[in-house]
């Protein structure tokens, strides 16, 4: 389902949305809790690229996070729900591609997406991306796309995370309005069919963070990354995927996408303090096919 097509409004003025966090919007009720606005109250002035602050509302700590986002002058906020699951926290391998948008903007000669994305504008009909985000979580890697490349996303996860997503999809609106770009949420589970009519087909570029950690999602994910780049509607689409090595198992994942896919990695980020291996970025695009090419015979 999708919830709200901010992309609508694209290049429009929205309704200034105020940030508040209705106690029904965290705990499944309907509608009667109080009001409260904590970025307006709470968010100190920035120190940092990174603010955060805790919000702890009938039982559950909602964290909002400010992210500054050099290249736009803007910051974006993003609601984690930690306790709710994985599916609403922030990953490092979303923060390792937000941090290569914004730079991308700011010094594209520099950037290692920058072959990707010039590549694709050239070969996009209308020059904005059209980009899909799988696997979203809290949104903040497609949102940030939407900002700082002024494109069209589409941030999608399983049904129980929508709401929280359309959440921060509207809490940033104004900010990726101001810089030409509209994202919209909608359900997508891994494996399923794929509701082309709801989701769209024809993407220029796919984009995931942290998405490769049980196994038994690895066929699901394969399945559907086929059915977008080998069976969507643009040959040319290609999937960014920033991934943290957490287990050996996760080498099995890329042992199966390379059947399908040429998998090249764009860019490794130095390990954290403490540990051995950095966020990876690879780059799927469909394989070339191995037919031989057709020489025409010389005549004579
Ligand atoms: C480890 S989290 C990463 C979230 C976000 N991309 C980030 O980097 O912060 C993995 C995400 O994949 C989503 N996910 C897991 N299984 C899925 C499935 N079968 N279909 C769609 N999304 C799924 C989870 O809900 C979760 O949001």
């Amino acid at each position: 389902r999708i919830l709200q097509d901010g992309c609508k409004n694209i290049g429009g003025r929205r309704a200034n949305k105020s940030f508040s966090i209705m106690s029904s919007e965290i705990d499944g009720g309907d509608g009667d809790g109080d009001d409260i606005s904590p970025v307006t109250v709470i968010l100190p002035e920035e120190e940092a690229d990174i603010t955060k602050l805790s919000v702890i509302h009938d039982d559950l700590t909602s964290e909002l996070q400010r992210q500054f986002i050099r290249s736009i002058n803007s910051s974006l906020s993003i609601r984690q729900l930690r306790s709710q699951g994985l599916s609403f926290q922030l990953w490092p391998a979303a923060t390792t591609l937000v941090n290569l948008l914004d730079k991308q903007r700011s010094h594209p000669e520099t950037n290692p997406l920058t072959p990707t994305l010039t590549a694709l504008r050239n070969s996009s009909e209308c020059r904005t991306l059209n980009i899909l985000e799988i696997g979203s979580g809290t949104g903040l890697v497609g949102i940030a796309a939407a900002a700082t490349l002024g494109a069209k996303v589409t941030v999608t996860d399983l049904s129980h995370v929508i709401s929280n997503l359309q959440f921060n999809v509207e809490a940033n609106a104004d900010v990726v309005a101001a810089n030409g770009g509209c994202v919209r949420a909608a359900s997508l589970h891994w494996g399923e069919p794929i509701d082309a009519e709801l989701i769209g087909q024809e993407f220029d570029l796919i984009l995931a963070s942290d998405v490769v950690y049980h196994d038994h999602l690895y066929d699901p994910l394969i399945q559907t990354l086929r059915s977008f780049l080998l069976d969507g509607g643009n040959p040319k689409m290609v999937l960014l995927m920033a991934h943290l090595r957490r287990w050996k198992k996760d080498s099995a994942f890329l042992k199966k996408a390379r059947k399908f896919f040429e998998v090249d990695v764009l860019h490794t980020d130095p390990p954290a303090p403490g540990s051995r291996i950095g966020v990876v970025v690879y780059r799927f695009a469909a394989k070339q096919s191995k037919k031989p090419a057709i020489v025409s015979a010389k005549r004579g």
